[in-house]
């Protein structure tokens, strides 16, 4: 089943036991008594150390021994002088995987800037940082299947070609099988994008929600997560035109019981990252501490660990959209005019707004319901008032909104009203409205940002660090 990898080693392996371990270098130095090889796999945030004497190899041999080479070191584990480690190897063997030239190997044993990463993302998994976002990214990836499945959720693959747009809001990449220099057109000289994928328009999915509905509406309790697509040209620390999203569907639920689970959710998920990646967020807490030393105390943000367990021990904070309008009408920075965009009910609130809620005034995650249906998309359901919909959105400290969801129109009439508003052609939805022709039921759900759950959890401040291949507007060839 392959050899031991480095974090079993540290953990389990006893002394004097003999030992094959295979990874990175991270550094080597040689001092007049040894030479020190740190070695790393990616198994854990931990290097093993190697330890071999001076003239043991080949002046030669040690010359391809640089940071980034790969290795297969044998030798036996003895008990370790270093400081935070128990154990290291004693060097019988070294063979050399695969040498990186340190003239052009760009990952040296310093501090690199993240801008600078994102260039050569196919090597950024090999540093701390990076190797520590993926393994929590891949934690938190694994507590949210084990979270639904333990409440009886069922995981739907949705498609990710698909011919609707389910946000209503025209952000799709189009999918097209069309000979581009050979385009069919219609009579009136429009190109005819009939002829296209299945013979009608085909996008990459903005959501897995509408086709996560007609689960709900057959096995009660569902879930996806999958990759989703915005075509939005916006260049902010928050959006990726590709990213990840969760998306639970309930049958049965009222807005106030997918509020429950939402938080519920978010908390179990956090908690599980807390319980099970305790070295890989220490290091990521060093790493922002270290950043912050240049700010003045009262503007340093919490410890990680300490802003992650304050989400998890306390209860978010629900209000409506109105009372949060009234609160930011009220606010410091709308009376002295510092707001950038004008606060007044029926504004889509922007992230000043969101953060001034969070960060400001209620220092703690905030779940806002009932916005105003113009803002909102069309498979919301209406409240009594005909002016608001049952829609929840949950913002985070630092992030902004994190979760977006509803209770749906379970009603035929009213929802095919909506989809003609906003003027979509009801024959694109068949399939959608006829849930609501048949058996129809109340029923909500939610959709969480993965990254920006994941950009919470490891504190990066930007969401194009926290996937391993970022999509945005020029973004790196890879
Ligand atoms: O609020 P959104 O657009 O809601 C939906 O897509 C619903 N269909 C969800 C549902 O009810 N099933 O997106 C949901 C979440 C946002 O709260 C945000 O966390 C994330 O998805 N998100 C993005 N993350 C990264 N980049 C983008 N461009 C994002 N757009 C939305
Ligand atoms: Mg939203």
């Amino acid at each position: 089943m392959g050899p031991l990898q480095i974090k079993d080693i540290l953990q389990t392996a006893p002394e004097n036991q003999s030992v094959v371990v295979k990874g990175w270098v991270r550094t080597k130095r040689e001092s007049k008594n040894a030479i020190f090889i740190a070695l790393n796999d990616g198994s854990t945030i931990n290097n093993i150390q190697a330890v071999a004497e001076p003239g043991q190899f080949s002046a030669e041999l040690l010359l391809t021994v640089t940071t980034g080479s790969c290795l297969k070191v044998t030798g036996q584990l003895i008990a370790s002088q270093g400081a935070g480690q128990t154990v290291e190897v004693k060097i019988s063997d070294i063979e050399v995987y695969g040498t990186a030239d340190p003239e052009e190997y760009p990952l040296q044993p310093k501090k690199h800037s993240l801008e600078f990463l994102r260039e050569i993302a196919h090597l950024r998994p090999r540093t701390n940082t990076f190797s520590a976002i993926l393994r929590i990214r891949h934690a938190l990836a694994f507590a949210v299947h084990q979270y639904f499945n333990d409440k009886g959720f069922f995981y739907l693959h949705t498609p990710v070609i698909t011919a609707s747009d389910a946000e209503g809001a025209g952000e799709m990449f189009r999918v097209t099988t069309l000979d581009l220099n050979n385009l069919p057109r219609t009579d009136e000289g429009a190109i005819n994008f009939k002829e296209d994928f299945f013979g009608r328009e085909a996008n990459l999915t903005v959501s897995g929600q509408l086709e996560g509905e007609l689960g709900a509406m057959a096995l009660s309790k569902i879930y996806t997560f999958g990759p989703t697509f915005r075509a939005e040209n916006s260049n902010t620390t928050r959006h990726l035109a590709e990213f990840w999203m969760i998306e639970p569907e309930m049958a049965f639920f009222e807005l106030e019981d997918n509020m429950d689970l939402a938080e519920d959710f978010v908390k179990k998920v956090i908690t599980y990252a807390l319980i099970n990646c305790k070295d890989d967020l220490n290091f990521l807490q060093n790493r922002l501490t270290e950043e912050e030393k240049s700010k003045p105390q009262n503007e340093r943000s919490l410890p990680l660990l300490e802003k992650l367990a304050f989400v998890v021990d306390n209860p978010f904070e629900r209000l409506t959209y109105t009372e949060a309008i009234d609160i930011l009408l009220k606010s410091k920075p709308h009376k002295e005019g510092k707001f950038q965009f004008p606060v007044g009910w029926g504004i889509d609130l922007s992230s000043e707004h969101e953060r001034y809620l969070v960060e400001k005034h209620f220092k703690k995650p905030v779940i806002l319901t009932n916005y105003p249906r113009e803002i909102k998309s069309f498979y919301m359901k209406l409240d009594e008032d005909g002016k608001t919909v049952r829609a929840m959105d949950v913002l985070f400290p630092g992030i902004g909104e994190i979760i977006g969801g509803s209770q749906r129109e379970e009603s035929y009439e009213k929802l095919l009203g909506r989809v003609k508003e906003i003027g979509i052609d009801p024959e694109n939805l068949w399939w959608y409205l006829e849930t609501r022709k048949f058996g129809t039921a109340p029923h909500s759900g939610f959709g969480l940002g993965f990254e920006r759950l994941v950009q919470f959890v490891t504190g990066m401040g930007n969401i194009r660090d926290v996937i391993p291949f970022p999509r945005y507007p020029k973004s790196a060839e890879f």
